[in-house]
This record gives C-alpha cells, sequence and structure tokens, in this order.
C-alpha cells in the first residue's frame, strides 16, 4: 500500500554480521567449514585462516557456521573479536569470556559457569549478564596453560557438547605480534604431541595480508592452517540476496531492477546491504521500480563515500580533473590492469594527464603498482574504491531494460 511516511524499518543490515535468516549463498565455504568442525570432533585438532575482502562476509560467514556447529554438530563455541587485542594474556581473558558469554541461555550454561568457578563475575544491574575475570598472574598462567585447559573443558562437557569450535574473527592488531605467532605454534604443537585427541575446531579471521604478517613471523605457521577464501558473490548469488531480502520485507523487485542494482555491488555484501538499505527506504508503495533503483544508489553513493573511505581517498578519487579517467578505468577495465590497457581508453587529453593521474592514485593508496606482476601493471588496494566510483557516476545510467550483458552478468570478474 502506498504511504508516504519514511520507514523506520529496513530488512538490510549494513555494517552488522548478517543474522542467521538472511543469510545468503556461500554453500561451498560453509561445507567445508562444516566438515572441519566434524572431524575435529573426532578428536583431531582442525586450524582454518577465513580470508577476504573487507566487508565480503567473513563475520558473517563465521557466525552462521558456528550457529550451524552449535544447533547439529553439538559444538561449544565462541565467536571471538580481537580488534584491538594486542597482548596474549588479553587474548585467552576474550576467549574465555566469550565462551561464557556465548553460552548464556543454552542448555549447557551453568556447566560451563562452574568450569570457570570463581573467575565468573555477575555483571550489570540484575546481574543478567556475566563476565570472565582473573587477576594478571592468572592470565599469565592461562596463557601457558591454554591447552590443558581446553581439554579438561572438553572433558567435562563431553556428555553434552563434542567439539570446541573457537573463531578468532579480527585479529588485526595481533597478525604482527611475533609472540601470537609463536604462541599459535606453540599450542598447535602441544595438542599435536600430547596425544590427548583434544576436539577443536580453530577459525582465524582476517584479511589476506594480516594471514602474510602472521605467517612472515612464524614461517610453519602457513602448514598449519587450511586457507577458506570467500569471494564475492556470483551476480545470481547477489540478485537472490536482494531478491530475498526485499521480499522479507513484503517488496516486490523485477529482474532488470534485480540486474542494475547488482551491478554495482560488485559481489561485494558490504556494498550490498549499503544499497539495498537505501533503495529500500526511498520506496514508498512496496515495489522496487527503476527509479527507486536508479535514486537508491545516488544516495548510496553518498553514505558509502562518507563511512567506508578515507577522506583523502575521497577527495583524490573526486578530483572533477580525472573523473573521466576514474569513470572508464573502474567501469572498463578489471581491478588489475595495465598502463596500456588504460591509456587504450582514453582520449588525447586524458592521455596527456595519464602519468600524474597515476601518480597521485599511488599517492593516496587508491591504485598500487603490481612489480610482480609486470612493468605497468597496477590493481585498485581496495575493491570498494572502484566499487565506489561506479556508484558515484550511476547517476547518468538509465535502469538497464536490456538483456543483461556478459559484464553484467559477473559484475565480481568485471
Ligand atoms: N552471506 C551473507 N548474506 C547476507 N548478507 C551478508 C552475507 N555476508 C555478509 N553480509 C553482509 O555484508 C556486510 C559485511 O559483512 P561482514 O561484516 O561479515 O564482512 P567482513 O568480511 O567480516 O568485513 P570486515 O573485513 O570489515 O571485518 C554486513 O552488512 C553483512 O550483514
Ligand atoms: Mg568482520
Amino acid at each position: 500500500m502506498a504511504s508516504s511516511a519514511p520507514k523506520d524499518y529496513s530488512p538490510f543490515t549494513p555494517g552488522q554480521p548478517v543474522p542467521v535468516d538472511f543469510f545468503v549463498g556461500r554453500s561451498a565455504e560453509v561445507a567445508r567449514l562444516r566438515d572441519a568442525v566434524r572431524e575435529a570432533a573426532t578428536g583431531k585438532l582442525r586450524t582454518v585462516f577465513l580470508t577476504g575482502e573487507r566487508g565480503i562476509g567473513k563475520s558473517s560467514l563465521a557466525s552462521f557456521v558456528k550457529f550451524l556447529a552449535e544447533q547439529e554438530e553439538g559444538a561449544l563455541a565462541a565467536h571471538v573479536l580481537l580488534g584491538g587485542v594486542s597482548s596474549l594474556e588479553e587474548v585467552v581473558r576474550t576467549v574465555f569470556d566469550r565462551l561464557l558469554k556465548d553460552s548464556l541461555g543454552k542448555a549447557w550454561q551453568e556447566r560451563v559457569k562452574n568450569f570457570f568457578g570463581k573467575h565468573v563475575r555477575e555483571v550489570g544491574l540484575f546481574g543478567v549478564t556475566v563476565e570472565f575475570s582473573a587477576s594478571a598472574e592468572d592470565l599469565q598462567r592461562a596463557v601457558r596453560d591454554f591447552v590443558p585447559a581446553l581439554d579438561e573443558l572438553a572433558r567435562r562437557m563431553s556428555d553434552q557438547r563434542k567439539v570446541i569450535l573457537l573463531v578468532l574473527d579480527d585479529i588485526n592488531g595481533l597478525a604482527s605480534s611475533v609472540a601470537f605467532a609463536d604462541w599459535l605454534k606453540s599450542k598447535v604443537d602441544e595438542i599435536a604431541t600430547s596425544g590427548s585427541g583434544l576436539p577443536l575446531c580453530l577459525i582465524l579471521v582476517g584479511l589476506e595480508e594480516r594471514r602474510e604478517t602472521l605467517i612472515a613471523s612464524q614461517p610453519s605457521l602457513s602448514r598449519v592452517f587450511t586457507l577458506v577464501e570467500i569471494r564475492p558473490w556470483t551476480a545470481e548469488e547477489t540478485a537472490e540476496f536482494f531478491k530475498s531480502t526485499f521480499e522479507k520485507a513484503g517488496t516486490s523487485i523485477d529482474d532488470p531492477e534485480l540486474m542494475f542494482l547488482s551491478h554495482f555491488t560488485g559481489g561485494l555484501p558490504v556494498l550490498a546491504h549499503e544499497i539495498g538499505d537505501q533503495v529500500f527506504r526511498i520506496d514508498k508503495d512496496s515495489h522496487i521500480d527503476s527509479d527507486d533503483a536508479a535514486a537508491g544508489l545516488v544516495a548510496a553513493a553518498d553514505i558509502v563515500g562518507r563511512k567506508y573511505l578515507e577522506p583523502a581517498v575521497l577527495h583524490a578519487i573526486r578530483s572533477p580533473r580525472y573523473r573521466t579517467i576514474l569513470e572508464k578505468l573502474a567501469d572498463q577495465l578489471p581491478v588489475s590492469f595495465t598502463r596500456k590497457d588504460l591509456a587504450g581508453k582514453l582520449d588525447s587529453q586524458e592521455e596527456q594527464v595519464l602519468d600524474n593521474f597515476l601518480r597521485r592514485m599511488k599517492k593516496f593508496g587508491v591504485l598500487r603498482p603490481e612489480p610482480e606482476v609486470g612493468p605497468g601493471a597496477y590493481r585498485f588496494d581496495n575493491v570498494l574504491h572502484r566499487l565506489y566510483i561506479r556508484l558515484a557516476s550511476a547517476k547518468k545510467k538509465p535502469v538497464a531494460r536490456h538483456p543483461p550483458t556478459e559484464e553484467e552478468r559477473s559484475p565480481s570478474t568485471s
């Protein structure tokens, strides 16, 4: 029904891991992670590094797998956010705290509380939440005795929970810590050599460059972790995401608008949520038509620019002098390209400023040279920048009411 009041509700959740009911796609990755949990339940340590671009859905996938592991694999699970954590004591404290908090409301809550015993503190006005607290000395001991502690926890829970799943997410501050890398390696070795059959599945989550930093400080870690890389959604997955999320809020959308919106996400879930959210709010009659889609994109471009781009990058990208070059670059060339490819798309005026353009974009971290690929090779340092340029130029583009082109069908690889 038509209504002119702005909507105060949206099924899109930009910036938050997606609720389980709204989770879309990723079936291959879900299966791999679930297999890892199952194998761990047989007493084999499994360690996975889950990686992918910013906003691709690492935390959402981890949280979905955690839900499945608890429901269907009998896991005692904790999704531990380690952003801002840099010491080993703090890692261990945060892990124990999460194990405790994530068990609240579950049938095994009391068991976990009993295990942590005097270290459980009731907090909040009515003691509605709990916290793991320990002295500095106890924490130092816990860093050392982390494996025996998990062994004991697994043993005590074994009639109710078959496997422990620890997701260590946002390890950014720790990745460059040699102490963390060494600790991780020594714990993995300790589990392997103790022969206790600790049923543990450990999933580390972070950007690819963090994984590389971690391995640089402790090269044997590269053999320890199975790599699971999350890729952009395919055009089909993106369209499915929009269709099902709009439908859950009683809103319909047709194929041309679906293809149009999908094109601008480049398969990046974080962008899909920002775009969907704006389109949903602009729509007034629970049907997304081409005007809603176009106006939503324009609004989303603004928000994405402000929320996700560094001011210096935004400034460089908005430079009127380079705008047409950027648009050609973002629209007609892949994430990785060469100076020659780009020059081939430019008119003579644009070509004159090309070297200045490349220097400036390099300086602001928009483009990164790729000497390993060859001379004159570049790539977008962050795919979001490329997608933002497309989004910001969307004003001029009508919704395509034609069969999808090859590029529209696979926006993520274009
Ligand atoms: N499979 C999915 N289905 C639906 N929405 C998703 C999915 N994966 C991610 N999202 C959405 O995309 C956005 C980014 O997801 P998420 O925070 O999980 O990404 P991330 O890779 O962990 O990002 P960061 O690198 O910033 O930690 C969120 O708004 C989330 O709701
Ligand atoms: Mg995340």
